[in-house]
């Protein structure tokens, strides 16, 4: 008598039922950026007048970041795909502690708080799968800037001294580049008095987006998307109406998609720029991409392997480090993928192990010798990317693959399943 012991899945959690081994086909849209969206919803923050931001993902995080702004006295309305802000009537300057720990991106809040107010008191975003996840570069800034910051009883709570209780101008040099303590910085030094310069900032497209929005708010700022950036303070800022960047994650993840499928797959609005390192990194596999100006067009027939390293922008970038293991889990040859960006960012290599790929780990090496099919199983997706990285797997396995940690997945992709069953996969969202 055999006794087959399968992993269990508690059914009663939502999961996703994917039949791989279909091929992908037609267009997919990409939505507006959550990681550039969460930070311009914490902009509204510095003005009293009205802000519009367009192409807004419909996302629980994006639900989350409305709900922290009105518990603080923000107007938020949603709209189809626009969300109206106003700060005109700010009747809080701590962030709700239950909301926050709900939502590492609230701690964007504390930058324009003081700016605005010369006080903010937000709860330490705890840490995640991912990392500890650090706000020290944040701290530092802020205390160059003029403020007096004090962390206790997990609250960070900041204020701006003397008379006006007015940032003033300094010179910021962050030890790593980390876009949050760019993009809270450079939000904070658009009310201060004087000219701030932040050397080794981040270069993200998402920082650059940031920019543009505040200077469409009237701030004055130079060298966005470069590692020196230049902000003069102006006295006020008014409101403006912005689109969102495209999601560069999304597009990557739906361009892997197609590779680990071996599939002709058009995928819109992409900015080339903002995906270089990825691109650059799929041709080396055996894609052909075509840009046509709007989006981008990808053909996969053979898939070879190649080695990667995650860098701040425009190296490789950490959030398609996971989605992209899949991709090579798959490959002819063996590859190298090194993460440097996150401590603990490659809990993935377990479930697709699971899933028969073969792949040795050695610190934040993962070393990946290509098979031929992946078989579908019972996965679990530990971080949102990983989540989406799993899915990209069952896509291409033989078989059946269930994959839960969906409360991760929604929060990244909106409408995943229902955008890839569009372009001929096969997915069935089932339980909770
Ligand atoms: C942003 O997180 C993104 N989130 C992350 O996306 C992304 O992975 C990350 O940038 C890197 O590109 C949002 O934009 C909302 P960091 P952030 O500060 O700002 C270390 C996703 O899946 N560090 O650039 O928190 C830190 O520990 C999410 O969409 C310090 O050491 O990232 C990490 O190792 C995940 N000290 C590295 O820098 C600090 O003070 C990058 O962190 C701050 C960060």
């Amino acid at each position: 008598m055999t006794v087959s012991v399968v992993p269990s899945q508690s059914v009663s959690l939502p999961q996703l039922e994917i039949a791989g081994g279909r091929r992908l086909s037609g267009e997919v849209r990409v939505s507006g950026a959550k990681n550039s969206a969460l930070v311009l919803m914490a902009a509204c923050l510095l003005t009293d007048d009205a802000l519009r931001l367009r192409n807004v993902p419909p996302l629980t995080d994006i639900a989350a970041m409305g709900d922290i702004l009105a518990a603080l006295g923000v107007t938020v309305r949603r709209g189809d795909d626009s969300i109206d802000l106003q700060a005109d009537r700010l009747n809080q300057t701590s962030a709700p502690y239950d909301l926050v720990n709900s939502l590492r991106a609230s701690f964007f809040c504390i930058g324009p708080l003081l700016a605005r107010t010369g006080i903010a008191r937000v709860p330490l975003p705890g840490g995640c799968q991912i990392g500890t996840r650090p706000v020290v570069e944040h701290v530092k800034g802020l205390k160059a800037l003029g403020a007096q910051v004090t962390i206790e009883h997990g609250v960070v709570s900041a204020v701006v001294p003397g008379r006006g209780h007015r940032l003033r101008g300094g010179h910021i040099h962050l030890d790593c580049p980390s876009v949050g303590a760019t993009e809270t910085l450079m939000m904070a030094a658009a009310l201060a008095d004087g000219e701030t310069v932040i050397t080794n900032a981040a270069q993200e497209p998402e920082v650059t987006d940031l920019a543009r929005l505040l200077i469409a708010m009237g701030a004055r700022i130079r060298g966005a998307g470069t590692p020196s950036i230049t902000i003069v303070g102006v006295s006020r800022l008014h409101g403006a109406d912005n689109a969102v960047i495209p999601d560069r994650i999304e597009a990557g993840t739906f361009l892997l998609a197609a590779a680990i499928t071996r599939s002709t797959l058009r995928v819109a609005p992409l900015v080339p720029e903002h995906l270089g390192a990825v691109l650059t990194k799929l041709e080396q596999a055996g894609c052909r991409l075509d840009s046509d100006g709007l989006g981008m067009t990808i053909r996969a027939d053979r898939i070879q392997a190649v080695d990667l390293r995650t860098q701040p922008f425009p190296g490789f970038p950490t959030d398609l480090q996971a989605p992209f293991m899949s991709l090579l889990a798959t490959a002819e040859g063996n590859s190298v993928i090194t993460e440097n960006i996150f401590e603990n960012r490659l809990q993935h290599v377990a479930e697709l192990q699971r899933m028969g790929a073969s792949i040795r780990m050695q610190g934040n090496i993962a070393f990946i010798e290509g098979v031929h099919r992946l078989s579908g199983a019972p996965v679990q997706g530990s971080d949102l990317r990983a989540s989406a990285a799993m899915v990209v797997a069952g896509l291409a396995a033989d078989g059946i693959t269930t994959v839960q940690g969906l409360s991760y997945l929604d929060r990244g992709y909106a409408d995943f399943e229902g955008k890839l069953n569009s372009i001929g996969a096969s997915i069935r969202r089932t339980g909770g």
